[in-house]
């Protein structure tokens, strides 16, 4: 392994059993398959690589989200996304920015390539250090900030003007701002959609693995300028998003008014999520819960460890979080049913 790779750690994956209520990762609880036309499938050119499909794809994600087709790549994931975009953007020794907590994929493709990252605290509310980030960018000359708008795992949205600031201060850096907006469906619109071309150094990320409930299928999307985006494209691995999964995509994406009724759907869910955390944290001395513009919740709590494992023997999964003095346990919405035994077993943990 390469010396600058020592000490990277796996994310962890892990698999369950179908009777586990899984609440840990994000992803919509439930899934619009039975509105596909499987008939459809049936003409997959299993025999050629994917190019035609992946046209259709684009096509289908610029019609249900008004970005420009040019200005439009797929990738086997944001995930996929985030890779290409550090193997564009950054050479050995290249500063980086990320924020803690944030999503962890960005220091690690950083590392990956070689990069310096730096790591910037949010504030104790999970507001930005803006002065502090300016500054950092200011020293470093990054070539890359890249931040999550909601944040996973805080589900804060930040301020607009905020995010313009950053926006600036890394064009003077001669940096790009990476924007991965993988909630902001759950948010309501995002003020960077409009006039993402409009900047030099702004590039947006979407993925089909949140509000539109199409995780296993690995479809992520960046958004930016002609030249980002000639860019990325040649540094792209020519066949990256398969043709099962755009052929599936294309067909939900085309039916925005079912996707849209999903997202109703969810965003009552979340909302009924919100009273079981509001009514738990009430519960927990010194628990903070934190407001939301995601599919999730983050309670920052003592024994939030012991929490997850107490749910978990439950057949609940949630995700824990304990980095240093940073106890705090992230929730995602899931079902009424769901829900009743999410609540049950908070209600009866919190007794203890
Ligand atoms: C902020 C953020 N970005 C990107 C991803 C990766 O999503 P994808 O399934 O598109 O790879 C996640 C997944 O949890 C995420 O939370």
């Amino acid at each position: 392994m390469r010396k600058t790779l020592r000490g990277l750690v796996p994310y962890k994956v892990t698999s369950e059993q179908d009777d586990v209520i899984r609440l840990d990762n994000n992803e919509a609880y439930t899934s619009l398959l039975s509105y596909l036309d499987f008939s459809e499938l049936e003409q997959t050119l299993l025999n050629r690589y994917p190019a035609e499909s992946t046209e259709a794809l684009i096509e289908a994600y610029s019609k249900f989200s008004g970005f420009p087709v040019e200005n439009v790549l797929a990738g086997n994931g944001s995930d996929e996304c985030i890779t290409l975009i550090c193997q564009y953007a950054l050479d050995p020794g290249d500063h980086v920015i990320v924020l803690e907590p944030d999503f962890s994929m960005y220091e690690k493709n950083a590392r990956v390539m070689g990069a310096e990252v730096t790591t910037i605290q949010l504030n104790e509310d999970f507001t930005l250090p803006l002065d502090k980030i300016k500054a950092e960018i200011e020293r470093l000359n990054p070539k890359l900030l890249l931040l999550s708008n909601p944040n996973n795992p805080t589900g804060r949205l930040y301020e607009n003007e905020e995010i313009e600031a950053l926006i600036g201060a890394m064009k003077q850096a001669g940096g790009l701002l990476i924007l991965d907006e993988a909630y902001i469906d759950f948010a309501g619109e995002s003020a960077f959609a409009k006039q993402v071309l409009d900047y030099e150094n702004l590039l947006i990320l979407r993925t089909a693995s949140k509000a539109l409930g199409m995780a296993a299928l690995r479809l992520g999307f960046m958004i930016a300028n002609d030249r980002i985006i000639e860019g990325i494209t040649a540094v792209k691995p020519p066949y990256n998003v398969n043709t099962v999964s755009a052929q599936m995509g294309t067909q939900l994406l085309k039916k925005p008014e079912l996707l849209d009724q999903f997202l109703i759907m969810q965003l009552a869910q979340i909302a009924e999520l919100e009273e079981i955390m509001k009514e738990f944290a009430g519960r927990v001395p010194g628990a903070v819960l934190y407001p939301s513009s995601t599919n999730f919740y983050l309670v920052k709590m003592e024994g939030a460890q012991d929490l997850a494992e107490f749910l978990y023997e439950r057949k609940i999964k949630i995700r824990y979080f304990g980095k240093g003095s940073f106890k705090a346990v992230r929730i995602s919405a899931g079902t009424a049913e769901e829900h009743a035994k999410l609540k049950e077993a908070l209600m009866n943990w919190s007794d203890k």
